[in-house]
């Protein structure tokens, strides 16, 4: 589905570091530790394209990944707690921040969930800010092998109640497992039809 070969492209710090704004552009957001990198690597088909870890704060850069030429995935640092010294999260966190409200090209943003968890108070400051920047999100809920169906129920209606609040969400959420494959096709699809 995806054509021509995934590639690192680099690891931003900066908002002037960015790659030129030429191609559709899907990030995926979420607190630390939700599964973000796990899930590039699931969707791109590629064990450690993405670093994932145990460790809260392990992805700390924005990171690009092109798929052939038409396309870039971007994985973000997460939001919330993490293992690293508090001035260095608080960086990240307004490049974050400066990413979601102004790039330009960015077509859709993944706000990651964590099904265990359901939607927290700092997704909908995320979503909030997504909201302002007219910037459409989709719900992506991960970790799905972690839980029974009917606790993926439960959360997916959480989170549908939160969505209600956000006009720039899509009202569609994708229940995914990075380590199973669940839903994994069903979000390549959503990204390699984004236009
Ligand atoms: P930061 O970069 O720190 O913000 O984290 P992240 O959101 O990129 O999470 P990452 O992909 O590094 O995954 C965090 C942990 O969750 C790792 O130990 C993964 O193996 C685990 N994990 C991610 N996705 C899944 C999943 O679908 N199922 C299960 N069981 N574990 C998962
Ligand atoms: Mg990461």
């Amino acid at each position: 589905l995806f054509c021509g070969p995934v590639t690192f492209v680099k690891g931003v710090t900066t908002m002037q570091a960015l790659p030129p704004a030429d191609r559709v552009e899907v990030c995926f957001a979420g607190r630390s530790n939700v599964g973000k990198s796990s899930l590039i690597n699931a969707l791109t088909g590629r064990k450690a394209l993405a670093r994932a870890s145990n460790t809260p704060g392990r992805t700390q850069e924005i990171n690009y990944f092109a798929l052939g030429d038409t396309r870039y995935l971007v994985d973000l640092p997460g939001y919330g707690f993490a293992e690293a010294p508090k001035p260095v999260v608080e960086r990240w966190q307004r490049l974050l921040k400066s990413y979601l409200a102004g790039r330009q090209t960015l077509r859709r943003a993944f706000v990651l969930i964590d099904t265990r968890h359901g939607a927290k108070p700092v997704d909908e400051e995320i979503m909030t800010l997504l909201d302002r920047s007219a910037v459409t999100f989709q719900v992506v809920m991960t970790k799905a092998d972690k839980v029974s169906l009917a606790e993926r129920e439960a959360a997916a209606a959480q989170v549908r109640g939160v969505l209600a609040r956000h006009p720039a969400a899509y009202p569609e959420l994708v229940m995914t497992s990075s380590e199973k494959g669940d839903g994994i096709e069903t979000l390549r699809s959503i990204v390699a039809t984004l236009t």
